[in-house]
């Protein structure tokens, strides 16, 4: 008779349950001792509590916890990121189902739209939004005429803003007035601030990417579910960067 605690599973049950690949492709992991359970290396047959136990893949925690949730939202225009407002306006954890409680991880504008995400895993949103960790996030930015080449250096380059030099970033006018920048950092109104600075505020701004993360058929006001190898991988890239 087994003798485990109803609350352990096998090892391989719970890897595949949380979509981080088939039962077959799973064993395999474990015989290549790519996976550690509180510090240790799996083996085949292994039961574990999926509430309690620490699971590593390549090093990388798995969030296996089914109290956890992952929302990616495409925030429309006009929506507060924060949990609640004071002022009784309309807030991205309105979008969402109210159970369990969540939060946005960092913000955008009332006026900015695009991606967001939203957890109740405070220990990611508190790495996530820690200045040491500056995940990649990608902009749509609309502004009235086609920038000149001088000002879409200024804006690679660095542009002295009221709290200090912007880091360099990525910069490409896809058409004229419309441009695709890439930062690591997250200061309030950033964007926007680094286009006024160069002459063109900006009139719209769009998040298309945070990380990995990425959902061009997500439309304004839907939200998903981030997938394992989605977590997994924008951890990988916590650890990478
Ligand atoms: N930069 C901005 O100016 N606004 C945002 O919402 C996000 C980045």
């Amino acid at each position: 008779m087994p003798t485990d605690k109803p609350t352990e599973e096998k090892l391989q049950k719970v890897l595949a349950s949380i979509g981080l690949a088939s039962r077959r492709m799973v064993e395999n992991y474990i015989l290549d001792e790519r996976i550690i359970v509180n510090g240790e290396i799996a083996h085949i047959g292994q039961r574990v509590n999926r509430h309690e136990d620490e699971l590593l893949f390549d090093g990388v925690p798995l969030r296996v916890r089914p109290d956890f949730v992952y929302y990616l939202l495409h925030k429309p225009l006009g929506v507060i990121s924060t949990a609640n407002d004071p002022q009784g306006r309309q807030t991205v954890v309105d979008l969402l189902p109210q159970k369990p409680r969540v939060y946005p991880v960092g913000r955008l504008d009332k006026d900015t739209e695009g991606l967001i995400l939203v957890t109740n895993d405070g220990d990611l949103t508190y790495r996530l939004t820690h200045p040491s960790h500056g995940v990649e996030k990608e902009y749509l930015v609309k502004v009235q005429t086609k920038i000149a080449r001088g000002g879409l250096r200024k804006l690679r380059e660095g542009i002295e803003l009221d709290d200090g030099l912007t880091s360099p970033a990525r910069v490409s006018q896809l058409q004229d007035g419309v441009v695709r920048i890439v930062i690591h950092e997250g200061r309030n109104r950033q964007v926007r601030r680094m286009f006024e600075m160069i002459g063109h505020p900006v009139e719209r701004l769009i998040r298309t990417r945070i990380g990995n993360l990425v959902d061009h058929a997500l439309q304004s006001g839907q939200w998903r579910e981030l997938t394992t190898m989605e977590l997994l991988h924008f951890e990988v890239e916590q650890i990478t960067e």
